[in-house]
C-alpha cells in the first residue's frame, strides 16, 4: 500500500458532512486513484479509528459502505481488503462526494450518465451502511418489529402455499391482486373516509413507488411542485427525480401556508402533503386549509399528493377524515387528489406494499407506467395480506399497536424529560405518530449534534436534513415506536453523553453564535 489509510482521510468536523461520510468518500478516492492498490489489506477499525481520533463505530459505517458498494471486501480468515477488480468505469471517475447528506449532483461529464442520471445519483437517499444495522434507537419511521404477529402471518401464508393456486403464479395485474384492492378500498372508505371503488386503488411497492409512479405521470420537466418545508425526503427526491422545480413552502400550525404556496409558485403542477399528519413536524392541517388547498388545485388544475402514511396512529383524539374524501364530495368529475398509503408503519416496511387511490381518468395511465417499471408487485404477499385483512387481523393489530406506541412515547417522554438528556433537549408529548421532536435546547447545528449521536452509537436523523431553508430551531428526531421502555431510557442517557460531549467541544455554528 503506497501510504497508510489515515494520512489519506481529512476530517473536518466544521463541514456539514458526517464524519464516517468523509472517512468513506476520501477512502473512495484514495481507492478509484489507485493510492490504495487493488487487493491491498486495509488497517482494522480498530486501529484507523485511533490513528484518526475517531470513534471505531464511525470507521465500521464508512467501511459497511464501501463493502455494500464492492470497494472492500471482507476475507474469511479476517481483514478487509480492497476489492481485486474496481470497474473501469469508476477507476475514472472524479472525486465522489459523500452519501447521504444533499450533495452538487456529480457532473455528467464524470459519470458518464444522462443529466437525469446525475440528478438521481445526486440525491440524498437511505444509506446503505445505515440499512446494514440492526433497527437501534432513535431511528425513525420503524414500527415495533417485536410484536408483529409472525404466527398468525405465517399459518395464512402456509395455508396459502399448500393450496398453490397457480393463478398467484402467473403474471397479475399491474394495478394489483383484486381481493387486496377491495379489502383496501373497504378499509379506506370506513376508517379513513376515503372516497374511492376497489377499481381506483392501484398497489404498489410502497409509498416510494406511488410518489415515483405519480411524479413521472403528472410532472413535465421544469414544472413547479410544492412541498411541505421540513418535509419528506423520499417525496422530495421522487419530485425531483421526474424533473420537477421543488418548491419549499413554509407551515405554521394549521400546516403548509397556502397562501404563502400561491405567492412562491401559483401555477404549480403538484402539490405534496401530508395532511393528517405532517411529516416531520406533527402538524394536523386545519379544514380551513385543505379547503383552500383544493381550491387553488381546481382553479390552477393542479394535482394534490396526499401522504396518509401514519393516520392509524392517534392516541388522543380520532384523525380528521382524508382530504381526498373532501375533495370528492361535490363529485369525482374535478378531483385533484391522489391518496397514498403503505403498510410500512402499520405491519412492516420491507413488505413493500403501498397503494394509491387515483381519480378513474388516471387508472389506465398509472396501470402502463406500472407495467413499464416493474409489472406489478408480488401477488403471493398481496393475497396472504388480503387474507390478514379479511379476517380481522390487521384492525387487531393496529389497536394493538396504538397502545403499545402511546406506552412508548409516554416511556421515551419520561426518559428525556426527567433524565439527563432534559438538559440538552426539549420534547413535549404528541398526539400522533411514531417519532417526537428533540429540539436542541444549546446546539445551533443539528447536522453535528446527529452525527455524534451515531458515533456513540444513536440513530436521529437531524431536522435540517429534512429543510430546504434554514429551521429556526435545531431539532432531532425520536422514533420510539419500535423500541421497549428499557432501550429508550438507556438510549436517552446515551444520546445526553453524546450531546454533553459535543456541547463541550463547540462546532463552526455554535462559535459563531457565541461571539454573536
Ligand atoms: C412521510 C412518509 N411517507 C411514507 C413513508 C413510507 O414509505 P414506504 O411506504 O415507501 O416504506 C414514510 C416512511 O418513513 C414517511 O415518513
Amino acid at each position: 500500500m503506497p501510504s497508510a489509510p489515515s494520512v489519506l482521510v481529512t476530517l473536518d468536523a466544521s463541514r456539514n458532512v458526517p464524519l464516517h461520510q468523509q472517512v468513506y468518500a476520501d477512502l473512495r478516492e484514495a481507492i478509484l486513484s489507485g493510492r490504495i492498490a487493488a487487493r491491498a489489506q486495509l488497517p482494522s477499525t480498530r486501529l484507523l479509528a485511533s490513528e484518526l481520533r475517531i470513534s471505531r463505530t464511525t470507521v465500521s459505517l464508512a467501511f459497511d459502505q464501501l463493502r455494500a458498494e464492492g470497494y472492500l471486501e471482507a476475507r474469511e480468515r479476517g481483514g478487509t481488503f480492497v476489492a481485486a477488480a474496481i470497474p473501469d468505469r469508476l477507476l475514472s471517475a472524479a472525486r465522489p462526494v459523500a452519501r447521504p447528506v444533499a450533495r452538487p449532483a456529480p457532473s455528467v461529464a464524470a459519470l458518464g450518465t444522462s443529466k437525469r442520471g446525475a440528478a438521481l445519483a445526486g440525491l440524498a437517499t437511505p444509506s446503505m451502511a445505515m440499512s446494514a444495522h440492526p433497527v437501534r434507537a432513535f431511528r425513525t419511521g420503524m414500527p415495533a418489529l417485536d410484536a408483529f404477529p409472525h404466527a398468525v402471518w405465517g399459518q395464512i401464508s402456509a395455508r396459502l402455499w399448500r393450496r398453490a393456486p397457480r393463478a398467484l403464479l402467473a403474471y397479475g395485474a399491474p394495478n394489483g391482486y383484486e381481493p387486496l384492492r377491495r379489502a383496501i378500498a373497504h378499509y379506506l372508505q370506513i376508517s379513513r373516509g376515503v372516497r374511492c371503488a376497489a377499481d381506483e386503488v392501484f398497489i404498489v411497492g410502497g409509498s416510494q413507488e406511488a410518489l415515483y409512479l405519480a411524479a413521472q405521470l403528472l410532472i413535465e420537466p421544469g414544472d413547479a411542485a410544492w412541498i411541505e418545508d421540513p418535509g419528506y425526503p423520499g417525496a422530495r427526491n421522487a419530485l425531483v427525480a421526474a424533473g420537477a422545480r421543488v418548491v419549499g413552502v413554509p407551515l405554521d400550525d394549521e400546516g403548509l401556508d397556502v397562501a404563502q404556496g400561491r405567492r412562491l409558485a401559483p401555477h404549480a403542477r403538484l402539490a405534496y402533503i401530508t395532511p393528517s399528519h405532517q411529516y416531520p413536524l406533527g402538524v394536523t392541517m386545519s379544514i380551513a386549509r385543505r379547503l383552500a388547498m383544493l381550491e387553488w388545485a381546481r382553479e390552477s388544475g393542479a394535482w394534490i399528493l396526499e401522504d396518509d402514511y401514519d393516520s392509524e396512529f392517534r392516541y388522543t383524539s380520532r384523525p380528521l377524515p382524508s382530504l381526498q374524501g373532501l375533495d370528492a364530495e361535490d363529485g369525482a368529475r374535478n378531483a385533484r387528489a391522489i391518496y397514498i398509503g403503505s403498510f410500512s408503519k402499520t405491519l412492516f416496511p420491507s413488505l413493500r406494499i403501498g397503494f394509491l387511490v387515483v381519480p378513474s381518468a388516471l387508472v389506465d395511465s398509472f396501470g402502463a407506467a406500472r407495467a413499464v417499471l416493474d409489472r406489478q408487485s408480488p401477488t403471493v404477499e398481496q393475497a396472504v395480506l388480503a387474507e390478514f385483512i379479511g379476517d380481522g387481523h390487521f384492525a387487531r393489530h393496529v389497536r394493538r399497536m396504538r397502545a403499545l406506541y402511546a406506552e412508548r412515547q409516554e416511556a421515551l417522554l419520561r426518559a428525556a424529560q426527567n433524565g439527563p438528556l432534559a438538559e440538552h433537549i426539549e420534547t413535549a408529548a404528541s398526539g400522533a405518530g411514531m417519532h417526537l421532536m428533540g429540539w436542541l435546547r444549546h446546539l445551533r447545528d443539528d447536522r453535528r449534534a446527529s452525527t455524534c449521536a451515531l458515533e456513540a452509537g444513536i440513530e436521529t436523523p437531524p431536522l435540517s436534513a429534512m429543510s430546504l431553508a434554514p429551521q429556526p430551531r435545531a431539532a432531532l428526531l425520536l422514533g420510539y415506536a419500535a423500541f421497549t421502555p428499557q432501550t429508550l431510557a438507556k438510549a436517552s442517557d446515551r444520546l445526553a453523553g453524546a450531546l454533553r460531549a459535543a456541547r463541550a467541544k463547540p462546532g463552526a455554528k455554535e462559535k459563531r453564535a457565541l461571539r454573536a
